[in-house]
């Protein structure tokens, strides 16, 4: 497994892969690995014949108050874990390789980019969809992989491939999961003993509305009242937000028609997750 740390020298050894034919498959991510990160690089394993992962905690999407300096940052257990998965090169970029002096480019998604977590995070998709456009541009690959753990990122990344008539795939991948239900998340390492049992009322509320919706309920109003009085039970969560929207323009709906996901954002002390489910 080849480590690098320019745009120069990712490109060059990317190059060389594509010049013997091999497809290429990127999984980007802030490091900090679990079995969800892991899942779409085996996708990518699967799908792809060159895998490249890059590892960059990307400044411009934390916002003033946001966990940037305390984001858990593993560099070394995160290459074990790529080298024993198959990866074929890790990027780790600096800041500055990624942002040098007088960098002033901005990539901007409009529409769904206002709702949700973009109306809670000023500024938080700017930061994405600028790495993002820039990751796509240094690997050019032919897939790249993103889990629906992030539904409204993955719209976002979606509308910005497709807006940008860049020739690549998204491939969606399904969130992965603790054994009692906890969507894995870099994040979940900042949870008490007793924040961690109570993080479990994400996915709990989540299968609630699924269950009503299984059985025939379609008015948004009652799935998101099923999820809301579940977490509002939860003495140490606090509801950020719990919207129904269309699964394709992150609209919200009054009745569930077409596809749907129900999405939720929920403080368990001061640790902010999100969580969501396709409904139909
Ligand atoms: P990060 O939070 O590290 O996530 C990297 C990728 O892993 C994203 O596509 C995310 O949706 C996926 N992922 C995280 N937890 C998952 C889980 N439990 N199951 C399935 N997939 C999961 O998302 C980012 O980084 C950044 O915004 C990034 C796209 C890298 C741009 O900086």
């Amino acid at each position: 497994m080849k480590l690098t740390h320019t745009a120069e020298e990712t490109r060059e050894e990317i190059a060389k892969a594509r010049a013997s034919g091999r497809v290429i498959g990127f999984v980007p991510t802030m490091g900090a690995l679990h079995k969800g990160h892991m899942t779409l690089v085996r996708n990518a394993r699967e799908q792809c014949d060159f895998v490249v992962v890059s590892i960059f905690v990307n400044p411009t999407q934390f916002g003033p108050r946001e966990d940037l300096a305390k984001y858990p940052r593993t560099l070394e257990s995160d290459l074990r874990k790529c080298e024993d998965a198959g990866v074929d090169l890790v990027f780790a970029p600096s800041a500055a390789e990624m942002y040098p002096e007088g960098f002033d480019r901005w990539v901007e998604v409009d529409g769904p980019t206002d709702v949700l977590e973009g109306a809670r995070r000023p500024g938080h998709f700017r930061g994405v969809t600028t790495v993002c456009a820039k990751f796509f541009g240094i690997v050019r690959p032919d897939s790249t992989f993103f889990g629906r753990k992030d539904y409204q990122q993955l719209v976002i990344v979606g509308r910005l491939v497709r807006d940008l008539e860049g020739p690549i795939m998204i491939v969606p991948v399904d969130t992965v999961r603790e054994s009692d239900g906890l969507a894995m998340s870099s994040r979940n390492v900042y949870l008490s003993s007793s924040e961690r049992q109570a993080a479990l009322v994400l996915s709990r509320s989540l299968q609630a509305a699924q269950r009503a919706f299984d059985s025939g309920e379609r008015r948004a109003r009652t799935l998101q009242s099923a999820a809301e009085n579940m977490i509002r039970a939860e003495p140490l969560a606090k509801i950020d937000y719990v919207a129904i929207v269309d699964a394709e323009t992150l609209g919200l709906i009054e009745t569930i028609e077409r596809p749907a996901v129900l999405l939720l954002a929920v403080r368990i002390g001061a640790t902010r997750l999100i969580d969501n489910v396709l409904l139909g």
